[in-house]
């Protein structure tokens, strides 16, 4: 549509991206994953989450809080299935994982019954780490009473099943233990024990760093999960944003170095070796993670290369989408996945969120 079409200087900029995801915030707070797929018309913690962060870091406190109440509110809807899933997990008993706290919710923050591989608890890990920073970047020194049953909830929730198999930060591999969801779950952890002053959850965090660096660290770079010694691009996380190991750590280094050797395509960021979904193109989600390290690490040349793949990538409408490149790359499985669900997203949130994190973070660093 030639109205949307936007000016050019005016699309790759962090203020298109903020209000983009602005305008993909209801007004309850919930934040929706994509607006223009409709498999993604639900409110994701992991995507939510950082969108939230991206809000704090471009100064929109209270679209961030929005948000975070909102968490707070859908966490408290499902209060007794977590105490439920608890309590049964301490006795010992076996759990269904297609009844386990979900990963998304609708938008009025209800719980979606369907057949979605729900169990991800990565995202709640992400989500307490998101809220230490809100609470960070606002100055609010201790946690307002609304949000210290959920809190405390979430973080009974994740102690309990740190170490259980469950589904990925990509919704797949049930079976599995995964390296970047402990490392999400080590970044909530460390921020409950903070926000609850409760030293129980930098004890059991540090149980997680304890077990990602054995067995996940075996071969000299940090694998997969408990069932691939594939690097994934979700791996980035370990050190930014979760700090579960040290940006100079060796294995991690390696690991870094891995990613961009087997894992870039056409300049960007795809999510792992054997990915098939859409052709699997590069991730402006993982490409701003990487660039996002770099910052960290003191490359802002790299930084930089990575913050402009992404800004090529927005469409004249200023949209940015979930993943570019998957239908050259690998055309059978994108056209099965065409066929399946529709072209892949056009405006993914938390790709905006990424952009306007590493677009903050390297102006921040001086450029
Ligand atoms: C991704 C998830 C994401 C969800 C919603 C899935 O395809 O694998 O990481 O949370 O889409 O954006």
């Amino acid at each position: 549509m030639a109205d949307d079409v936007l000016p050019r200087d005016t699309i790759a900029t962090v203020e298109n991206s903020v209000r983009s995801i602005l305008r993909h915030q209801e007004e309850n707070g919930a934040i929706v994953a994509s607006p223009d797929f409709e498999q993604y018309h639900f409110c994701w913690l992991r995507d939510g989450s950082f969108c939230a962060y991206a809000l704090d870091v471009a100064g929109q406190y209270e679209a961030s809080a929005r948000y975070h109440s909102w968490v707070v509110k859908a966490v408290s809807g499902i209060a007794s299935l977590i105490d439920d899933v608890i309590a049964t997990h301490e006795r010992g008993e076996l759990l269904d994982p297609a009844f386990m706290p979900p990963a998304r919710f609708a938008l009025d923050g209800s719980t979606v019954i369907d057949d979605w591989p729900n169990f991800q608890i990565d995202g709640y890990g992400t989500w307490l780490w998101s809220l230490g920073q809100h609470f960070a970047l606002t100055g609010v020194a201790s946690v307002p009473e609304e949000f210290l049953e959920s809190v405390t909830r979430v973080a009974r929730y994740l102690s309990a099943f740190v170490l259980s198999p469950c589904y990925d930060v990509w919704e797949e591999n049930g079976e599995d233990v995964h390296t970047s969801t402990l490392a999400c779950v080590y970044g909530g952890l460390v921020a409950a024990g903070r926000l609850l002053d409760n030293t129980h959850y930098e004890v059991v965090a540090e149980s997680i760093r304890t077990r990602l660096r054995g067995a996940a660290a075996r071969g000299g770079y940090f694998i997969k999960s408990s069932a691939s010694e594939e690097v994934d691009g979700s791996l980035l996380w370990l050190s930014t944003p979760f700090r579960v190991v040290e940006l100079k750590d060796r294995e991690f280094a390696r690991t870094v170095a891995l990613i961009e050797e087997q894992l870039k395509f056409e300049g960007g960021v795809r999510r792992y070796g054997a990915d098939v979904y859409f052709g699997s193109g590069s991730w402006p989600v993982l490409t701003g993670s990487l660039g996002w390290y770099y910052v960290a690490s003191g490359d802002l040349g790299r930084a930089i290369q990575y913050r402009d793949w992404i800004a090529t990538h927005f469409d004249t409408e200023g949209r940015l989408g979930e993943q570019f490149g998957g239908e050259r790359r690998d055309p059978q499985h994108y056209q099965e996945w065409v066929a399946r669900w529709g072209p892949p997203a056009r405006d993914l949130t938390w790709s905006h969120a990424m952009y306007v994190i590493l677009s903050q973070a390297i102006e921040e660093a001086g450029h």
